[in-house]
């Protein structure tokens, strides 16, 4: 069988992996023949795209980005993009597509599945967010990432008696916030789960140093809200409708600083928690999950998505995965608010 694999939307550690591991199953197992689309669903449209056969992916395992680029591209933003979408996967012999990518990618997927494409989902997204799958590959990295940076704010804030505020990733739930502010100890996690109670967060640090300690450290996720508002960078949306955000950790640090007196900086982890290589769990879920997708392509599932369900390995229908956002869970912040007074 021919078929076409292409990664869309922010790119993420694991993708390479997950590229070689639907490859190299397909090629071993079922005798098919892949093509790679080049930047999303721009190379769909485009008709950009290169061979993928078992030289291209060796030695990407552990590389992260994703060797067929990637881009914000929506073909349903274009007049007839969808149908474009379909007569030219067709003419490249592809019968079968399988999209690497979080809601964005997906909801394109979705849209070539009801005409009638045959199409398979990977779920991919450091945020973390996507329904009918309890993880999404490069999770775990961007984790580890924000985690670390953690560790080495912590040892400078104390010799300085600082508060340090470290901004993460996390457009709509605060998954890397909550998981890295844990991890990393943090006085305070901020998520866009819950507004901002600014007195309260400054109320909670003069508490904490007035038990005797010189410096804090607080988490916040770059799309938690201050007043209801979050901060955005640039306000022109992106092809699915997204503005750019970032600035929130500045915007905290100030208020901080005028609420409590306490020197108070901030530093924005921002795309570092996309780049470089996957940890070993991350490569292990998404080789997973290349072996899950092209098992469902040759199952003939389409319209569906590999998902991680307990320790399992699953499939869900790509329109409930996109019908709603997966947000950090109650009990889940009951652990970060157990450890604060
Ligand atoms: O992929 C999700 C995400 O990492 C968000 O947390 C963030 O807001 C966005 O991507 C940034 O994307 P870009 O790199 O396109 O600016």
């Amino acid at each position: 069988m021919k078929i076409g694999i292409l990664t869309g939307g922010g790119d993420c550690p694991g993708l390479n992996a997950v590229i070689r591991a639907i490859v190299r199953k397909g090629i071993f197992h079922y005798n098919d023949e892949f093509v790679g689309f080049l930047e999303g669903w721009r190379g769909v449209l485009n008709g950009m795209t290169i061979p993928l056969d078992l030289k291209a992916v060796a030695g990407i395992l552990p590389r992260g980005g994703t060797i067929l680029r990637t881009s914000r591209t929506n073909p349903a933003k274009r007049e007839g993009g969808i149908e474009s979408c379909i007569a030219n996967l067709k003419s490249a012999g592809v019968e079968a597509l399988i999209a690497l990518g979080g809601d964005d990618t997906q909801s394109v997927s979705q849209k070539l599945h009801e005409k009638g494409f045959k199409v398979v989902a990977v779920p991919k997204t450091i945020d973390n967010d996507l329904a009918g799958t309890d993880l999404c590959f490069g999770f775990d990295t961007a984790v580890s990432i924000a985690t670390e940076a953690i560790d080495r704010v912590h040892t400078t804030a104390e010799a300085h008696n600082r508060v340090i505020v470290v901004e993460v990733m996390g457009r709509d739930s605060g998954w890397i916030a909550l998981y890295s502010g844990i991890s990393g100890g943090a006085d305070a996690i901020l998520l866009p789960e819950r507004p901002i109670d600014l007195d309260e967060v400054a109320d909670r640090l003069k508490r904490r140093h007035d038990r005797g300690s010189y410096f804090s450290i607080v988490v916040v996720a770059e799309g938690a809200k201050i007043s209801d508002e979050t901060i955005v960078e640039r306000r022109k949306p992106d092809e699915f409708g997204h503005v750019r955000l970032g600035g929130i950790g500045n915007v905290l640090a100030a208020e901080i600083e005028k609420r409590t007196g306490f020197e108070t900086r901030a530093v924005v982890l921002g795309h570092t928690q996309r780049g470089g290589p996957p940890t070993a769990f991350d490569r292990m879920l998404a080789t997973r999950y290349g072996v899950g997708a092209i098992d469902l392509v040759h199952q003939g599932k389409f319209g569906c998505m590999v998902a991680l369900k307990g320790n399992d390995i699953q499939s869900v229908p790509i329109a409930d995965a996109i019908s709603r956002n997966r947000r950090v869970s109650d009990d889940l912040i009951e652990v970060a608010t157990s450890l604060q007074d």
